[in-house]
């Protein structure tokens, strides 16, 4: 599959996502042309907040020898505050960027802004859609680390709301031997058309409230955000309900490991960081490496 736009974790399929990969550790371990791709730029237009995402993308052209044209509060300091729409946004962005890297809090806006462009457009994250290329270097260091395509994994936190579980369930959906064990509470289960979907693939999946069991059966503990962002006066009846602390250690198992988007607020005590199956800062360490390699691949 040539990679163009890249809107939603479920357009990617397996011989793309292996040939990605491949790519991403040629670059790990240093194997890149820092040239690649000098004279290229890219546009990142960040309608809300961002560490990893924004820097990583930037530091990705950067390192490939490209630069970057960047707005990093687009809301306040664009000129969408004077009442510009996406559409002409990006009518005006693409005449000056190879590739526009967007993240919105209106779910599906990419895809509105990849119908408009004449440059390929890159989902940051949009609202409670989707975040495809965190869910790119999350499947990327899962393969990394547990070297096969078979393992339980839990993820836990809102599904309803947050968007990194959306678009990993889109990419696990593609390895029939993988169970997803979905930690929440009832109220921030996942929404219907990823159920759907998940059904109509035949994934093993189930939906509980038991944190302390699940956690002990997944052999990949994947921790989430409680997004106060979307929750607004419910946030707090939520937060704190899934705590993966010090003493959880002794539960889980061996060889599992402990996953999480970042950032952080509470899900994962910082007493934790020291034990070797915490790898959320390897994590989004790789973030850099599969940006990098998905600039080349689309670039
Ligand atoms: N994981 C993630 O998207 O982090 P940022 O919000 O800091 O980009």
């Amino acid at each position: 599959m040539k990679l163009r736009h890249v809107t939603s974790a479920r357009q990617f399929d397996i011989k793309t996502l292996q040939d990605l990969f491949a790519f991403t550790d040629k670059i790990k371990s240093g194997k890149y042309n820092n040239k690649a791709l000098s004279g290229k730029i890219m546009a990142t237009l960040f309608y809300q907040p961002s560490t990893r995402t924004r820097f990583s993308f930037e530091s990705a052209i950067l390192k490939l020898g490209g630069s970057t044209i960047s707005s990093e509060n687009a809301a306040e300091f664009s000129s969408a505050i004077k009442g510009e729409t996406m559409q002409d946004t990006i009518r005006i962005v693409d005449s000056y960027a190879d590739v526009i890297v967007i993240r919105h809090p209106q779910s599906g806006i990419t895809d509105l802004a990849a119908s408009y462009s004449k440059v390929p457009v890159i989902n940051a994250g949009d609202g409670v859609g989707e975040h495809p290329t965190q869910a790119l270097l999350d499947l990327y260091t899962i393969f990394e680390k547990k070297k096969t395509k078979e393992f339980t994994i839990a993820i836990c936190g809102d599904h309803a709301h947050y968007r990194p579980h959306h678009s990993l369930s889109y990419l696990l959906s593609l390895y029939p031997k993988i169970k997803i064990i979905y930690v929440s509470p009832k109220r921030l289960s996942m929404p219907k058309e990823l159920r759907e979907h998940l059904k109509k693939k035949k994934i093993h999946f189930v939906e509980t409230e038991d944190f302390t069991s699940s956690i002990k059966e997944a052999d990949v503990i994947y921790q989430g955000r409680i997004p106060k962002e979307y929750l607004g006066a419910q946030y707090k009846k939520y937060l704190g309900k899934f705590i993966l602390d010090k003493r959880a250690l002794s539960s889980i198992k061996k060889n599992a490991i402990i996953m999480h988007p970042l950032p952080r607020v509470n899900e994962i005590t910082p007493d934790v960081d020291s034990d070797p199956r915490a790898i959320y800062f390897e994590e989004a360490r790789n973030g850099l490496y599969v940006r990098m390699a998905l600039l080349l691949s689309i670039l």
